[in-house]
């Protein structure tokens, strides 16, 4: 899929939406630009979050908006950014947005960084005197990691670079920062000829890919990394471990090894880009049968039945574009999951102690 010379295939792009939502009102895409000496182009600044709306038989459909927006205030609480907006806001924008757009599935891209103040231009590190900017923007995006892996799996590597240790950067807060470690992981994935990478967390315990969060299935057991190992708090993750609930699997937060990953029987990523995709090798050794496991295709199944809106979510996950009103909020926009974990007693979307082996 990849060649080895840097000369890389992208993610099919169909269709991008003409319209950017910046700052209350909808610009043209033209028009969605910043300066050059902004605050975010030299250190980072910014904080994101990546939604998929689906094609429906009701039109087009948001996965978990709510929950998607309230990471992203999460992360602006975590980066002290004082921003105006709120969950109904940029739940309303985005629904907005997508209507304007008049497609009928889409990947939605909001980002709320430090812009730059032309008349009183501040460029220290400093982030305080720095306006923010917010904006949304919509595209038509392909399979994240190739057409066929969906069905057929991906070739993984453990990488050599570690994630985030949770004392440097916050795993937790999806900042634009975060994934300069995310380019190296999947960088040296792709040179060498795999499609991701996986990271160790700062022990030596598995953390997540590139821009997925991971399962693994042992028997009839399905296992994943806690909030501990440095992993973002996938909105897929904790949808998988609802669906673990739904079909009766059982589902734990666990530290893992390695090792363990060779040895499994089937493995997965889960992410709202990637969906849930198998592993089917790490590291050039087979996983399980070497393809998709059954357990994984129980789960994909009942995702993207709900996805499609199908079938019932175990939750209220689906806003409907054509319907006027975004979905009702429950628990502050949270409907978190429970994990069955001896030592877990926290919400799997807040701060986590380690689960122990
Ligand atoms: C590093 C990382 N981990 C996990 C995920 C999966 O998160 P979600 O399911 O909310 O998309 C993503 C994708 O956003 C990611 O970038």
């Amino acid at each position: 899929m990849y060649s080895k010379d840097g000369n890389m295939k992208d993610i099919k792009t169909p269709r991008i939406c003409d319209v950017v939502w910046h700052n209350g009102e909808f610009i043209k895409w033209n028009d969605a630009r910043v300066h050059v000496m902004s605050h975010v182009l030299h250190y980072g600044s910014s904080i994101f979050e990546g939604i998929r709306c689906y094609s429906t038989k009701q039109g087009p459909a948001v996965f978990r908006l709510r929950e998607h927006m309230q990471r992203l205030l999460n992360s602006a609480k975590i980066y002290r950014m004082d921003h105006p907006w709120t969950l109904e806001d940029l739940c309303t924008a985005t629904v907005e947005l997508i209507r304007q757009s008049g497609m009928d599935q889409c990947y939605v891209r909001p980002i709320l960084f430090r812009s730059l103040d032309e008349a009183h231009p501040a460029f220290g590190v400093n982030p305080f005197p720095n306006p923010l900017a917010c904006y949304i923007g919509a595209w038509d995006w392909g399979k994240y990691l190739g057409d066929e892996a969906i069905e057929q799996g991906v070739d993984v590597c453990v990488s050599t670079w570690n994630r985030l240790t949770p004392n440097s950067m916050p795993a937790m807060a999806k900042s634009g920062a975060n994934y300069m470690n995310s380019q190296l992981i999947k960088m040296e994935a792709l040179l060498n000829g795999f499609a991701e990478g996986i990271a160790l967390d700062d022990r030596g315990y598995v953390s997540e890919g590139s821009g997925e969060n991971i399962f693994l299935v042992t028997g009839d057991v399905v296992l994943t990394p806690p909030l501990s190992s440095s992993i973002l708090p996938g909105i897929t993750r904790d949808s998988v471990i609802q669906i673990c609930q739904e079909l009766g699997i059982t589902i734990k937060e666990r530290t893992i090894q390695r090792a363990a990953l060779y040895v499994a029987d089937e493995l997965f990523f889960s992410g709202t880009a990637a969906e849930i995709t198998p592993i089917r090798s790490v590291d050039r050794i087979t996983v399980g049968r070497g393809g998709r496991g059954p357990i994984t295709e129980k789960i994909q199944k009942l995702f993207f039945e709900i996805t499609k809106g199908e079938r019932q979510a175990p939750d209220n996950w689906l806003t409907y574009v054509n319907e006027t009103k975004t979905a009702p909020a429950k628990n502050n926009g949270h409907a978190p999951a429970r994990v069955k974990d001896d030592s877990d007693t926290t919400p799997i979307l807040s701060f986590q102690t380690v689960a122990q082996d």
